[in-house]
């Protein structure tokens, strides 16, 4: 499983990224599990494969400045200050993001995590590709981050279509992630590069709240999707609240009767949790976007990805006013 990082296997490996699978490949920090970050239901296969018990936006790699420009609008004068002195390098910057970036990569945010690796096997793997690659640290959920290709192997050994080898990771800790907000930088996770190098150029960084100790109500930071519409599950709804009202119904495979709403919606008619998956923020979005009142969704079970979707449907659920 672990393939030697030479030109032609990374050609293949690039091949296999572009036709919607997974390849583990190496950067400077930890090694990757990339998948194409254009493509949703490739993006689905990472967060199965890592049996994360909910969603969390990924990383977006790039090789060439040029991609940034595809993938982001509006990049602040700071943020062009940090790409220049460190990129390619440990440092991940949070940007505002375009259409084309799917709302899995992003969990339905507004802002998508960028950085451009200091490894050549991964710059390469990237070029040869096309597109940005959306790669979560390659280890299973809670457990140990990668820093060779035995670790990702012992891991995720036969749920991936290549590892691409590139011996041991030279930095070993995840990226250090930034976000600009008004000018300030702020820390949202400490990592490769120290905050002192970013201080010395940005001025004094702020330490944000980490993503993965949020609390419990989302929607007070300013980098938590909530949906700006009340969602509940369908059980806890009864005709009376439907009640002129304008709502959108969110179904698994296919619509239940009984529910009068102005916009229907399906998550994946096959039943395929991976389609559901990659259907279920931009879905939401379509609903908010249809201005309806309140957004009505059925439970689905929680197994493999149905875990991490009911993860999301439920904070969404509890934010609702
Ligand atoms: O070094 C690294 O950054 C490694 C290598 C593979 O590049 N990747 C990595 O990815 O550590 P991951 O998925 O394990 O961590 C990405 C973190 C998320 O947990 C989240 O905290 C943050 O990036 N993140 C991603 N998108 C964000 C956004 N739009 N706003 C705020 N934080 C975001
Ligand atoms: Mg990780």
């Amino acid at each position: 499983m672990i393939s030697k990082a030479n030109i032609e296997n990374i050609k293949i490996a690039a091949g296999l990224i572009r036709d919607g699978k997974l390849v583990a490949f190496p950067t400077e920090t930890v090694y990757g599990l990339g998948a194409n970050g254009l493509d949703p239901l490739a993006v689905a296969k990472i967060f199965e494969v890592k049996q994360r018990p909910s969603f969390n936006p990924l990383i977006l790699h790039i090789s060439d400045i040029k991609e940034l420009h595809s993938i982001c609008s509006s990049i602040d004068d700071t943020v062009q200050i940090l790409i220049d002195k460190f990129w390619p390098g440990p440092l991940t910057l949070v940007l505002e993001k375009k259409d084309i970036v799917p709302g899995i990569v992003s969990s339905g945010l507004d802002t998508v995590a960028v950085r451009m690796p200091d490894n050549d096997i991964a710059l390469e793997l990237i070029g040869n590709a096309g597109v940005p690659v959306a790669a979560p640290s390659a280890n299973t959920f809670g457990m140990l981050s990668p820093t060779s290709p035995e670790h990702v192997e012992k891991q995720l050994g036969n749920k991936v279509d290549m590892i691409l080898d590139g011996g041991s990771t030279k930095v070993g800790v995840e990226s250090t992630i930034i976000q600009v907000i008004n000018h300030v930088p702020v820390l949202l996770r400490p990592g490769g590069l120290p905050v002192e190098e970013i201080e010395r150029l940005a001025g004094k960084v702020q330490i944000g709240i980490p993503m993965n100790e949020q609390p419990n109500s989302p929607g007070q930071l300013p980098f938590h999707y909530s949906p700006k519409v009340p969602l509940r599950f369908i059980d806890e709804v009864t005709q009376s609240d439907l009640l002129n009202k304008k709502t959108g119904a969110l179904f698994f495979k296919k619509e239940i009767p009984g529910y009068d709403s102005a916009s229907i919606k399906i998550l994946s008619p096959s039943g395929d949790l991976r389609i559901a998956a990659a259907n279920l923020f931009s879905l939401l979005h379509e609903l908010e976007n249809e201005m309806v009142d309140l957004i009505i969704v059925e439970r689905i079970e929680e197994k493999g990805l149905g875990l991490a979707i009911m993860d999301r449907l439920k904070k969404a659920s509890n934010k609702s006013h």
